[in-house]
């Protein structure tokens, strides 16, 4: 079987459907085919089954890449506010959930069945579940005649435009898989450095030791690493550090670097502690702030066998030292979780290669790159399918 099309979309999940809807509206004939023989699984566990669609906040500073402006081009022509009508016109409820984050009031399957209906009214044609054969090696070259061709467990594909929408790397056990990266690097196209995101980071052993007990306690709390700063929750778990603070830091962090935790980020822990002729005990004082288990494993951690000491018996430079930590608690992870646990690949197909009009690829014209095995990578609350919905939109204007 051969098949002709004028665009073939590799990866139907958020970015691809989003630029197979659009390609098909202009007219084109179009082909989205995917590995997996369930659609879009991401999008249907995204967001705990509700998926977090995009952000009312969506701002170029919400995303990571080598080149921040990248996205700002593309991110002003397909805003969070477009994407919401085209919920809206499906009749899908939503509410917003907490800094701008918004999420389906059912599930997240209405996110996929609106996609899936679009592309069904704008004539695009599936192969799910079609592998694109020999992923290790040239799979798609270009053909005499300048088209693409693609050799597939279907038959032979030729297509003028080629879109690359494989996504990440992150839960491969869904279907990811890093066949964007390898198409990219066959085109002489280069891609950044990957790495997981958005992710769990875990503790040395030690370190597990003086958290055991914490699993499961969250707190409110102010994180930072590398520059940036995030005010959410931090939660304890088997391994280490989770809950969105952390998330949201993994983006930032790399081995050997030390995250700084602010405990008390709204009080001024030097006043808190200026009890210095109480008999009470520090631990005790703390854990008017800050969850009773924590705190305590936290005493016994920086006051290894003092912290049953009565507050009258610290030096005013102690508190004070206390106070300081209190507000800059270091920890040095030992890792991160994982792609198996993380929400997103950083880094990808390097932004300096695409245009960030077309999202085409400078030196192979007709072949293009959208969603997140781009090297754009967003925080976490709904902005990283925003880059999927506005990378899509832009591309398919011009696939
Ligand atoms: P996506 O991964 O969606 O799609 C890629 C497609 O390509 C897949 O269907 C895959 O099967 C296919 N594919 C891969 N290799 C292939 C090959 N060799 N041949 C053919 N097909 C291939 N973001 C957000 O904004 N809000 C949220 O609530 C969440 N929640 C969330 C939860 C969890 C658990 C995860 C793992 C991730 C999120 N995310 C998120 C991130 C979000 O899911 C992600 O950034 C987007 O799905 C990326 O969209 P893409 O279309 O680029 O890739």
């Amino acid at each position: 079987m051969k098949i002709k099309k004028d665009v073939i979309v590799i990866g139907a999940g958020a970015a691809g459907m989003m630029c197979a809807i659009e390609a098909g509206k202009r007219g084109r004939s179009v082909m989205l085919l995917d590995h997996a023989s369930k659609l879009a699984e991401k999008i249907r566990i995204s967001g705990g089954g509700r998926c977090n669609f995009t952000n009312r906040h969506t701002r170029p500073e919400n995303f990571r890449s080598h080149n921040p402006h990248f996205c700002r081009s593309a991110l002003a022509r397909f805003t969070p506010q477009n994407f919401v009508m085209l919920v809206e016109k499906h009749g899908i409820h939503y509410h917003e959930k907490k800094l701008g984050q918004l999420f389906c009031d059912g599930s997240s399957q209405q996110i996929i069945d609106l996609l899936r209906q679009e592309c069904d009214a704008a004539g695009v044609e599936w192969q799910i579940p079609c592998r694109v054969n020999n992923t290790s090696r040239i799979h798609a070259g270009i053909a005499p005649g300048g088209r693409f061709l693609l050799e597939t467990d279907r038959g032979i594909l030729t297509a003028d435009s080629l879109v690359i929408a494989t996504g990440g790397l992150s839960i491969p056990q869904i279907g990811a898989s890093p066949f964007g990266y390898h198409v990219a690097r066959q085109f002489g196209i280069a891609v950044t450095p990957l790495r997981p995101a958005l992710v769990p980071l875990t503790l040395s052993l030690d370190q597990l030791a003086t958290i055991a007990g914490l699993p499961g306690v969250a707190i409110d709390a102010a994180v930072s690493c590398n520059g940036a700063c995030f005010r959410e929750n931090l939660l304890f778990t088997h391994r280490g550090l989770s809950g969105p603070a952390i998330l949201q830091v993994s983006s930032y962090w790399q081995p050997g670097v030390t995250i700084h935790v602010d405990l008390l980020p709204d009080l001024d822990a030097a006043w808190l502690l200026d009890h210095r002729h109480s008999p009470g005990l520090l631990s005790n004082l703390i854990m008017q702030y800050l969850p009773r288990r924590f705190a305590q494993a936290w005493c016994d951690d920086i006051m290894p066998g003092q912290s049953a000491r009565p507050i009258n018996q610290y030096s005013e430079a102690g508190l004070k030292q206390i106070a300081a930590q209190l507000h800059d608690w270091q920890i040095m992870p030992s890792g991160t979780a994982g792609y198996k646990k993380a929400e997103v690949t950083l880094g990808g197909v390097d932004t300096r290669e695409l245009s960030s009009k077309t999202m085409e690829a400078r030196k192979i014209p007709g072949l293009y790159f959208i969603g997140e095995v781009v090297d754009v990578t967003g925080h976490l609350g709904g902005f990283n399918f925003q880059w999927a919905w506005s990378s899509g939109y832009a591309a398919g204007q011009f696939v």
